[in-house]
């Protein structure tokens, strides 16, 4: 187990800058996910972490000591990718433990260690069978045993959970968690689903562009998100952006586009001046159907579409030509083509500079 420091990281492919400037640190035992779209980078950090690829500038620490000039294997990492490549003809056991092997480790203690972490990976059953007698899910495992089995200070994730259908994806999601929090490990974890970084992570890198965008706590980038992109990047259905400007005397925020003046929210009220131009971010879930007597500030709309989705329903309207989704507890009384009025709790609500896009 280790810590991991990200230091000013370059990485340039020719005349094409892939990374910019990339600064992250996490302790000892955290969850780390890169998340961003694809083609922002995230792979091209993880290789460089392993040590798989070379950096044009800056550097890398891992226990505070740099990392430069070690092979991939002096750096006591493993990773796991998304295509697992297991060797087909051999048994689980014997790709579990062949890093082992290569590594002169004596038999039965080679045994030993591949029981054990069969054990945490449940595939105990499995071991003598061949990749080609496994479902996905338990080849997953399998690839994941190699890596546990080094006992390394720090695993790296490559999108492992990309290849499984829906439900396996939720499931491996909680065993990795759960693995997690057993081992007390180090680990990065690169992916594009915005949901596995929010479950998962004990700190979150959004990327984009090569450009880190915010690094934080899945709290922090849920309610504080550092620009636009980052605001609607996390979150689905994503947070409503409402074009405004500040009027009144800085007391309240005049929505473009639709008949409504809302109060400036509290949290942002510091940063702006009258007629600013501002984004006001909402997300679905801050607006609720509002009862006769709410003393909330509340917005009128008409109904579009109603989605159930279970727990929720996700209902998409108009305020005047502006587009707003809200999340309705089931069994709210909304129909599709009716006027709505909703409560907004503008408590959390976050402003964004029109132009920068930056959180103010
Ligand atoms: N070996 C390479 N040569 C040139 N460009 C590359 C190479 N590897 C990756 N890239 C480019 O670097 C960018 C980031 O790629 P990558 O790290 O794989 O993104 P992600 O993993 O986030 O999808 C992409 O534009 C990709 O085309
Ligand atoms: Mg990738």
């Amino acid at each position: 187990m280790a810590n991991l420091a990200i230091n000013h990281i370059n990485k340039r492919f020719g005349s094409l800058t892939v990374l910019k400037d990339i600064n992250i640190a996490i302790e000892d035992g955290e969850f780390l996910v890169l998340v961003g779209p694809s083609g922002c980078g995230k792979s091209t950090l993880l290789s460089i972490i392993a040590g798989l690829d070379d950096h044009t500038s800056g550097s890398i620490t891992i226990d505070g000591k740099s990392v430069q000039g070690l092979e991939p294997k002096e750096r006591d990492i493993a990773m796991v990718f998304q295509s697992y490549a297991l060797y087909p003809a051999m048994t689980v056991e014997q790709n579990i433990g062949f890093s082992l092997e290569m590594s002169k480790m004596p038999k039965p203690e080679r045994l030993e260690r591949v029981g054990k972490v069969a054990d945490l990976l449940q595939i105990r059953h499995l071991l003598k069978r061949r990749p080609g007698q496994l479902s996905g899910g338990q080849r997953q495992r399998v690839a994941m045993g190699r890596a546990l089995v080094r006992e390394p200070k720090i695993f790296l994730f490559d999108e492992p959970l990309s290849n499984l259908d829906a439900k396996l994806r939720v499931e491996m999601r909680t065993e990795i968690k759960k693995l997690h929090q057993r081992l007390g490990a180090t680990i990065v974890y690169v992916t594009h689903d915005q949901i596995e970084a929010m479950t998962m992570a004990t700190r979150i890198a959004v990327m984009k562009d090569g450009i880190l965008q915010q690094f934080g706590t899945p709290e922090d980038i849920y309610d504080r998100p550092a620009n636009v992109f980052v605001a609607t990047f996390m979150g689905s259905p994503p947070m409503n952006l409402l074009p405004a400007v500040v009027v009144d005397g800085s007391q309240n925020l005049s929505i473009r586009g639709a008949d409504a003046i809302l109060p400036l929210p509290s949290l942002a009220a510091a940063g702006v001046t009258e007629g600013k131009e501002v984004l006001l971010g909402l997300r679905p879930e801050w607006l609720s159907l509002a009862s006769a007597d709410t003393t909330n500030p509340t917005l009128d709309v008409y109904v579009e579409v109603v989605e159930p989705t279970g727990p929720d329903i996700f209902v998409a309207s108009k305020s005047g030509e502006r587009d707003i989704m809200a999340r309705l507890p089931t069994g709210s009384q909304i129909r599709v083509g009716e006027k709505a009025r909703f409560s907004v709790d503008l408590s959390k609500a976050v402003l964004f500079d029109a132009e920068t896009g930056a959180a103010i």
